[in-house]
């Protein structure tokens, strides 16, 4: 199988390495010449290191970059069965380049997008075939992450999802059906990871070493939010925010805070800025976080029935199965245990009991807690047991 890639930064780059790797023939092209040339030598650079960690040998790597080839035009796509487009985030230009495929490209080969935030129905709509558009939406760094979200848009046809659900399978990735909503499965449920911090922040309830403090030592996250806010960037987080907000027509769960768009509108855009929710300078006061157990305990909570609660809305819309959604956060994003799995632990009339303490102290749209959960208290239903 030939596979196109269209956009050599850090995703296309990505997305060649480990098609190349599984096997497909991979052509890679981008406008910027000068991207594309970094491009190789990433490709390159890589694959070497790997040779020396001793993770493949000198003649894998030279098969690998012998499966790759470098574009000179879109013709390159001409006999490829999928083409990846991972170019800039930006629907007209995305739409205007998909129309650009569909005149170089063969009639059966799959057009897929690796958009984070467009609508998968919106770029299809572009296409005069666009039953063959599909979202394939891999994660950063590509080859070190495993999880991949397939998102068939109401346009795609059954063989264009089956054959993407196959190859992301050849490709050895954990993929995971999403419906075409803002966000699909990880950037919409990982949202209260952020926001629900940055909440109990704005209320003076604790500081952001505490919160995070609170989050790695009790929940066994890798990072806690305000460090991975920081890691993000203010730029890049407060956007998607903002984002999949305005796109859910403005759902109070998803309200962006002005805490973070102070930061973002001040440039502190966090660990590449120097300063973020943290200060990185040199000399900086380091603040130790607050132990008292019972805080870190209502911090640990608060956030995690609000992650719960969002990943059993996408349950109850359908926007991943329970099971599709505990491997996208634990893979997509590294979360220490599936959100479904650690409801059933606590127990689903607990989290929905927590909730509805929230609501009845804000009474905010923002925490009404899921029908589904509540229903599935009422009826001492739990997701898989
Ligand atoms: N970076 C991430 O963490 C991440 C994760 C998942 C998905 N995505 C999505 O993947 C896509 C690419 O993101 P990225 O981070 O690799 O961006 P990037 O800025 O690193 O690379 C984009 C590349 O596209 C090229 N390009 C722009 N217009 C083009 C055109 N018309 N034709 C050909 N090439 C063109 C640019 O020259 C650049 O090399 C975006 O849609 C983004 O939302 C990004």
């Amino acid at each position: 199988m030939k596979i196109g890639i269209l956009g050599s930064g850090a995703m296309g780059t990505g997305i060649a390495q480990v098609a190349a790797s599984a096997g497909n023939e991979t052509v890679i092209f981008d406008v910027n010449p000068e991207s594309l040339d970094r491009a190789k030598q990433q490709l390159h650079a890589v694959l070497n290191k790997l040779v020396e960690k001793g993770k493949i040998s000198v003649s894998q790597a030279g098969d690998i970059l012998g499966r790759i080839f470098f574009g000179k035009d879109l013709h390159a796509f001409a006999d490829c069965n999928i083409v990846v487009e991972a170019i800039i985030e930006d629907l007209s230009i995305k739409q205007k380049v998909f129309q650009e495929l569909e005149t170089v490209i063969s009639p059966r080969c799959i057009l897929a997008t690796n958009t984070s935030s467009l609508s998968i129905a919106s770029i299809a709509a572009a296409c005069r075939f666009s039953q063959r558009v599909i979202g394939i939406h891999f994660f950063n760094p590509v080859p070190l992450m495993s999880l991949v979200e397939i998102i068939p848009a109401i346009q795609t046809d059954k063989q264009t999802t089956e054959k993407s659900i196959e190859w992301v399978k050849f490709l050895k990735k954990e993929g995971v059906l999403a419906k075409d909503t803002p966000g699909f499965i990880v950037n919409r449920v990982a949202r209260p990871y952020y926001g629900e911090a940055i909440r109990i922040m704005e209320e003076g309830i604790a500081d952001c070493t505490t919160i995070d403090y609170a989050m790695t030592t009790l929940g066994g996250f890798k990072m806690g939010p305000f460090t991975l806010m920081d890691f993000i960037g203010a730029d890049v987080n407060y956007r998607v925010t903002e984002s999949v907000w305005t796109q859910f027509f403005y759902e109070p769960r998803f309200k962006p805070s002005f805490t973070q768009k102070r930061l973002f509108e001040a440039g502190y855009y966090g660990k590449k800025a120097g300063k973020g929710f943290y200060d990185y300078s040199e000399g900086a006061e380091k603040i130790l976080p607050n132990t008292n157990p019972e805080k870190l305990k209502t911090i640990f909570e608060r956030i995690l029935v609000m992650l719960i609660n969002e990943a059993a809305e996408a349950v109850m819309f359908q926007i991943g199965s329970a099971e599709a959604i505990d491997i996208a956060m634990t893979k997509g994003v590294n979360y220490p245990k599936g959100l479904l799995k650690w409801a059933d632990e606590l127990g689903i009339s607990n989290v929905v009991e927590r909730l509805d303490s929230l609501y009845d102290t804000y009474r905010e749209d923002r925490y009404r807690c899921s029908a589904l959960l509540r229903t599935m208290s009422r009826e001492s239903k739990s997701f898989y047991l």
